[in-house]
């Protein structure tokens, strides 16, 4: 007999069962199911809804089911649709008909936003976290390398030489963003829609304070319909993680690039790299390569969810089912990646020689001949193209810029003197750039110094926060309650 039955002439036709259940898949939110429906029932007994007797039975009923789903004594069954229902039967069949008590005031609408957020504030969390581990990994790998030189590119063609510690702040960058970003959707999750009723409220005095205090919550949905309706904070999730999955496909792809031997820059550790079936010299950047194509799925999940909602009438439908494999997934790929990344970042070696001369053997450094030009009052527009024939009349000789002889020089321009050779120095080239932001050592050791901080600001935020949201912690919550 199903929950919903009462009105109903006959069974539903196997094969709607099996379309319109979610069990296969919404059973992961079993935790965050029970913890809501223990506060839920908490506070129909403190404001008089049910006795506080039939709230101890029933929190006792909840504690059994959870003992059971954990010591895998269950089976969640397709004929009771969804996690709500299979677990309402449990209970009901644990404790008798006055579990059918806990549904009181609340309908699955509420009820399934609830678990929502309680998981997602939850993921959120640890994903934040490992983002901080990535971003540590990064900024202790650029430490190590504010001495290493290599080019930077534009165009994936040699532009200005850069610090490799440079290079590894613009991705500690972007992660500080995604961690903000993160950080700042927190207040849209946590919201507690518990209480909206299946769209217009609930005739019973309920106290959803209570609740929200009790689950931790920040704050509750205003309006109640927006309340049911509402999977912004999924896409809005989606989206960041599209973003962040962005930043890490670009570093990936650099990975892979850097290993290749025609890159040679760095080496991954062989533990996270595999082999050919074949071909036996092989060490392929598997894991990079994962990641970058990953992303397809993360983006895929965001499209799905946004097309989901697009031309929803208000409030629920069952369409916003579908909102939950997508989320599902998108958590699990970023937290493989991310987990990842981080020890790949920190066990990568790096071939400075290698990287030293793809810059050395190179007109990298044909900017700065033409800044040197300027400091000698030519305008730069002009000293420009001196240059651009200069670096021709290499090209065309075999010859980088700093084997050019004096009489070459002065060939271009009567205003070089010798001290062009120490001005076109490759680590003179680095440390010139010695402006906010730029690439010169003491401002990247100050960049990585800005990261540094503002990673103990996002790490103090996750160690006050995440205390309180995770599921388990809340468990003991009820207790005192009862
Ligand atoms: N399994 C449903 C979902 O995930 C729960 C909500 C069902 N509500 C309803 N009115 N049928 O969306």
């Amino acid at each position: 007999m199903k929950l919903w039955g009462g009105r109903f002439t006959k069974p539903t036709n196997q094969l709607v069962d099996e379309y319109t259940a979610s069990i296969s898949f919404d059973q992961k939110l079993w935790r965050q199911d029970i913890v809501g429906s223990s506060a839920h029932v908490a506070m129909l007994g403190k404001c008089g809804i049910l006795s506080m007797d039939e709230v101890r039975q029933i929190i006792a009923g909840l504690k059994k089911v959870k003992e059971k789903i954990e010591r895998n004594e269950v089976q969640f069954l397709v004929a009771h649709e969804d996690i709500h229902m299979n677990i309402e039967k449990m209970l009901i069949e644990e404790i008798g008909p006055v579990g059918g008590k806990l549904h009181t005031g609340r309908s699955r609408n509420d009820q399934v936003a609830l678990d929502m957020h309680l998981y997602l504030r939850e993921k959120l969390m640890e994903l934040i976290q490992l983002t901080l581990y990535l971003q540590k990994a990064l900024l202790d790998q650029a430490e190590q390398h504010l001495d290493t030189v290599m080019p930077g590119y534009t165009h994936l063609q040699r532009a200005q030489p850069v610090l490799l510690g440079f290079h590894l702040v613009a991705y500690a960058s972007m992660l500080q963003r995604d961690i903000e970003r993160m950080q700042d959707s927190f207040k849209r999750v946590n919201v507690l829609p518990l209480g909206a009723g299946a769209l217009a409220g609930t005739t019973f005095p309920i106290d959803r304070e209570f609740v929200a205090s009790m689950l931790q919550f920040d704050s509750i949905y205003i309006n109640s319909m927006d309340a049911v309706s509402d999977r912004d904070f999924i896409v809005e999730f989606l989206s960041h993680a599209s973003l962040l999955m962005t930043h890490l496909s670009r570093m990936c792809e650099e990975l892979v690039i850097w290993s290749s031997q025609e890159f040679s820059f760095i080496e991954l550790d062989d533990a996270f790299c595999t082999g050919s079936s074949i071909m036996p010299q092989k060490k392929n950047p598997d894991v990079a390569e994962l990641v970058r194509g990953k992303t397809g799925r993360v983006f895929g999940n965001l499209m799905g969810m946004l097309t989901v909602l697009k031309g929803l009438p208000l409030a629920y439908n069952k369409d916003m089912q579908e909102d939950k494999e997508g989320m599902f997934d998108t958590v699990e790929t970023l937290h493989g990646a991310l987990a990842l990344l981080t020890p790949m970042i920190e066990s990568m070696q790096v071939r400075k020689e290698n990287m030293r001369k793809a810059v050395t053997q190179d007109f990298s450094n044909a900017t700065d001949l033409a800044d040197y030009l300027v400091t000698k009052d030519i305008p730069f527009r002009q000293a420009h193209e001196i240059v651009g024939h200069a670096v021709l009349y290499c090209i065309q000789n075999k010859k980088y810029l700093l084997d050019l002889s004096m009489e070459e020089f002065k060939d271009f321009s009567a205003l070089i003197e010798e001290d062009v050779y120490q001005a076109l120095d490759i680590d003179t080239v680095v440390n010139a750039r010695n402006v906010f932001g730029g690439t010169a050592k003491v401002q990247v050791e100050k960049q990585i110094e800005a990261c540094k901080q503002l990673q103990k600001t996002s790490q103090s935020w996750i160690d006050v926060h995440s205390q309180k949201v995770m599921v388990e912690a809340l468990v003991d919550i009820q207790s005192p309650v009862i």
